[in-house]
């Protein structure tokens, strides 16, 4: 198990694509659910997990497969089951803290807290699957959840507001740092607060009238789904994109969600991705519903 943990490692080090990314959440899974010895590395002093600082300033836990290449490197380690390690590592709040190094002093591999928290949650789908479903967005327990934002990626009024309010302090932190987003495009972050450890903020077009109106809001869908998949994200809620403030036609927004949304699936078919439109109200779910009908050209 630790071998192929290693190699799965050294696999994402050579080329760090969504299939090797996979590789070793699949085996660090595994490692969980066999209740595996890790050795973490401990401050001599306090017994504490002992910390690297990050090129940006954050700080990393250490964690080793293979106590032996440790003491090589002159560290105190400490054994732990894989679940409890990465349990505490995905709850830790200090807001320092980013993630955990895997064998630091060979291939090592940085994993953000976000993925921990992605690696404990439930089955991922095998298959694309696509729900409807009546809701708070912040509410929902999946992987990530969009933000319909602002080019300046600033706490705003709609659902932006609401997820800001329920992400906390630290996503207003998190958006500041980035800096902003041009419409189309999209950026990720930690959920914070949220049950969902990810949150993708993508900027819809303000409505116009105008044909690049339809290619700015296929463009946020597309360009979230493959940010998601970057981060080995496999559930994802949308909020009906530039429906509200944005002032977009609902029906035609709904439409052009949908036939950005299946054309991704149908390039990614073994990605195993279920995509959610969350809708705030009876009426957006209607207009997805209308949608999906006549797109199977049964309206
Ligand atoms: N969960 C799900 N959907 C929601 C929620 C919720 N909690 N709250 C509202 N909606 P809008 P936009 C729906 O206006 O048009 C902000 O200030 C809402 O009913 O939130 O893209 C940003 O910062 C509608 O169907 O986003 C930007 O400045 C949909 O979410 C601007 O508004 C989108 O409505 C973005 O405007």
């Amino acid at each position: 198990m630790k071998e192929r943990i290693r190699q799965a490692v050294a696999a994402f080090a050579a080329d760090a694509s969504h299939e090797h990314l996979y590789g070793v959440l699949e085996c660090l899974k595994e490692a969980v659910e066999a209740e595996e010895i890790l050795h973490m590395a401990v401050d001599p002093g306090t017994a504490l997990p002992l910390e690297e600082e990050r090129p940006d300033g954050t700080l990393a836990r250490l964690v080793y497969t293979d106590a032996a290449e440790a003491r090589e490197a002159g560290r105190e380690v400490a054994e732990v089951r894989a679940g409890e390690y990465f349990r505490e590592a995905a709850a830790a709040s200090d807001l320092r803290f980013s993630g955990v190094v895997i064998d630091p002093e060979g291939t090592r591999m940085f994993l953000p807290q976000a993925m921990i928290r992605l690696l404990l949650l439930e089955e991922r789908p095998q298959e694309n699957e696509v729900y409807f479903e009546i809701g708070d967005i912040t509410e929902l327990e999946c992987d990530c959840i969009v933000n319909a934002a602002n080019s300046a990626l600033l706490r705003g009024g709609g659902v932006c507001g609401a997820i800001f309010r329920a992400a906390g302090p630290e996503l207003d932190e998190a958006c500041a740092a980035i800096g902003g987003c041009p419409t189309g495009e999209a950026r990720i972050t930690k959920g914070f607060r949220l049950k969902a450890p990810y949150i993708i903020h993508t900027v819809g077009p303000i409505y116009s009238g105008r044909a690049s109106d339809r290619e700015n809001l296929a463009a946020c869908y597309r360009n979230s789904l493959d940010l998601a998949m970057e981060h080995g994200i496999h559930s994802i809620a949308f909020p009906a994109i530039s429906t509200g403030i944005y002032g977009y036609p609902l029906a035609e927004a709904c439409e052009t969600a949908l036939v950005a949304v299946s054309l991704w699936l149908s390039e990614h078919t073994d990605y195993g991705m279920a995509v959610i439109f969350s809708c705030f109200d009876q009426r957006t779910y209607d207009a997805y519903e209308a949608a999906a009908l006549k797109l199977e050209g049964k309206a």
